[in-house]
């Protein structure tokens, strides 16, 4: 095992001491940093073989084996037990030959500790029995059981058990704008008019609702960091109904503050959302050290808006998956043409697989991009 697998396997935090180094974000210097997965390098900038690439929603109905396990357990019930979330994690990145692992949980975990019952309903998503909608409802919220949700932990042990340093294992969390949205609605949403409803007009309550919200995923991170991840993603997928006004009033200033007191466990965070490109500049001012981009804007745009001091992660459209190889091929080398080469390019979708995806598209695309690298570095460097 590697020094760098030690350290952050077992909660030593080695990132946090390469970054008090001052050089963990400065491509220029490599001297004492850490060797790292291709993945976790890339989050840090640092240069990599190719490039590393996995998926959002990389294990999911698309994939037979998932439904074979789905037809015994619901979704909570495959989250609640470890042996058989990291099962469904490992088949799904060992399938598709990626290079990172994303833990097999949902998004709306939490909420149960906070004290909200919620259910997945065949084709409806996610329905929050009693959303919240009022001052009061936000007060009955509780933020003393987050460790309820070591079961998560006790899954992500397994994986990171399982790969050792042969890939990055990711956890996650929602963002809270996300996750409030989640409580407020009682589910998806088209326009968010409760949530924005209470954000515009209670503002205090609003406040509280994120307050309690970063205090409960601060903990859950951190159990997950504990447990080996590499790496979290917060996973802010309906910012992009905010205005940039809005954004700015309502919601960056608590990820900001998850984001942070996650990297200050050690390790790098990934900060994604989906139509976000008038607010990509203001979320790389939360320090995420990556930015995840969705499709709708081209890589480079994007990475400008972002600014190269930190990474980006995505960006190619999920429906693409269903396009003839050789456009599917263009898209990707589209992509990787307008990463360059830079370090920190770390590939994915603009948002998640989705059910009727042809898996040997992704396990294309995954060829395709070990492929691309290989023949630039050849191009480019002898
Ligand atoms: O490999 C993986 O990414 C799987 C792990 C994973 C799931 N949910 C399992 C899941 C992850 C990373 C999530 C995150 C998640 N959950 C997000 C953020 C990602 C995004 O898409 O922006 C969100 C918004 C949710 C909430 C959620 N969970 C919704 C809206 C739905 C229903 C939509 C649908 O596809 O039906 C889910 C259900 C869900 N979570 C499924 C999976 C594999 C599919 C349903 C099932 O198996 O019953």
């Amino acid at each position: 095992m590697k020094s760098d697998e030690i350290g952050l396997r077992h909660g030593a935090c080695p990132l946090k001491l390469t970054k008090m180094s001052g050089q963990d974000h400065d491509p220029g210097k490599e001297g004492t940093i850490l060797d790292g997965s291709r993945f976790v390098r890339a989050c840090l900038r640092k240069p990599v073989d190719r490039t590393p690439v996995w998926f959002l929603r990389q294990a999911g109905r698309y994939m037979q084996e998932y439904r074979d396990v789905r037809k015994h357990h619901t979704l909570v019930e495959i989250c609640k037990m470890p042996d058989l979330a990291a099962e469904v994690t490992i088949t799904a990145a060992e399938k598709l030959g990626v290079d990172a692992a994303i833990i097999f949980a949902d998004l709306l975990l939490p909420l149960e500790p906070m004290g909200l019952d919620f259910e997945f309903q065949a084709g409806e998503g996610p329905v929050v029995h009693r959303p919240v909608r009022t001052a009061e409802d936000v007060l009955a919220l509780r933020t003393d059981r987050a460790g309820d949700l070591g079961y998560v932990a006790r899954a992500i042990e397994k994986v990171t058990a399982h790969f050792r340093d042969r890939l990055g294992v990711i956890g996650f969390c929602g963002a809270p704008y996300t996750l409030a949205s989640y409580m407020i609605e009682g589910g998806g949403s088209r326009n968010y008019i409760e949530t924005k409803k209470l954000m515009y007009s209670n503002p205090i309550a609003w406040s509280s609702l994120l307050e309690k919200l970063v205090k409960v995923l601060t903990e859950y991170c951190h159990l997950q960091v504990q447990a080996g991840a590499d790496v979290i993603q917060i996973f802010d997928s309906w910012v992009g109904s905010l205005s940039l006004s809005d954004y700015r009033a309502y919601a960056f200033e608590a990820s900001k503050r998850l984001v942070r007191a996650v990297e200050a466990m050690g390790v790098p965070v990934i900060y994604f959302g989906v139509e976000t490109a008038g607010l990509l500049e203001q979320m790389a001012e939360t320090g995420a050290d990556v930015i995840g981009l969705d499709w709708r804007q081209p890589l480079d745009e994007g990475w400008r808006a972002v600014g190269h001091a930190h990474a980006v992660q995505g960006n190619l459209d999920p429906i693409t998956l269903f396009a003839p190889l050789d456009v599917l091929e263009q898209r990707v080398g589209e992509i990787l043409r307008a990463a360059n080469g830079r370090p920190g390019h770390i590939f994915n979708l603009g948002h998640g697989i989705v059910p009727a995806t042809p898996v040997e598209n992704v396990q294309a695309v995954v060829r395709m991009v070990h492929e691309f690298r290989l023949e630039q570095r050849t191009g480019t460097r002898d």
